[in-house]
């Protein structure tokens, strides 16, 4: 089995879905495989918009090279069913799974000063506990100190009341994608090399 990024979200209505696919594209652009999942609603009232991916395993997770996690901005942090799904995690924690893998983030909200920092945060706070090892993205994005859209130094965003992403935005995302497979591609090599 050839190694993978696993870019796994959670997406109401399509906003946080086209960003995962955006750094879906821009790993796959970097040489590496991608596996697309999602995790269930909590609530029939809170329908995913997945769009045919599927739903993410212990086993995808276990087996990653490295992990781009994503969810709607709600309340200032990541969404209950992410949430949920990443507390069925403690047999990959007990077995140190994740530990020294890459991993990013990213996330959608409504408006520009929603919370979508603090979103960021949240969701890099239980991969740290899983060991995993964070990547930004750095200002040589010239995007970064122009733009008024989605994406940060924590992770890609998109801003607004729609799915569409900005150019930025999805400039970011792809960026954000590319610079994971880099550090996924460096962490594997170096552990074959190692063994
Ligand atoms: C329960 C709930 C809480 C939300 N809280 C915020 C918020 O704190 N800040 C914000 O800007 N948008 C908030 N939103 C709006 C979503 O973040 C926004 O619509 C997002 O783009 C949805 O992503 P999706 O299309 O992937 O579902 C909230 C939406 C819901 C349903």
């Amino acid at each position: 089995m050839s190694a993978y990024v696993l870019v796994l979200y959670y997406s109401r209505h399509g906003a946080t879905r086209e960003l995962a696919r955006r750094i879906a594209r821009g790993v796959e652009a970097s040489g590496m495989d991608v596996r697309l999942r999602t995790v269930p609603p909590l609530s029939s009232t809170d329908e995913s918009d997945a769009d045919g991916d599927l739903a993410c395993s212990l086993a995808d997770l276990a087996g990653c090279a490295g992990l781009a996690l994503g969810s709607p901005t709600r309340f200032g942090t990541m969404a209950a069913p992410l949430k949920a799904f990443l507390e069925t995690t403690s047999a990959l924690w007990l077995q140190g799974a994740l530990i020294d893998k890459p991993a990013a983030v990213f996330t959608s909200s409504q408006s520009a000063h929603g919370g979508q920092e603090a979103t960021l945060l949240s969701m890099i706070l239980p991969l740290l506990h899983h060991g995993m090892v964070l990547v930004g993205l750095p200002y040589d994005q010239a995007a970064l100190t122009h733009s008024r859209d989605g994406g940060s130094p924590y992770g890609a965003g998109h801003i607004g009341d729609r799915p569409r992403l900005s150019p930025t935005e999805a400039d970011l995302a792809d960026a954000l994608g590319k610079r994971l497979a880099k550090w996924c591609r460096m962490s594997t090599d170096a552990a074959q090399g190692a063994s």
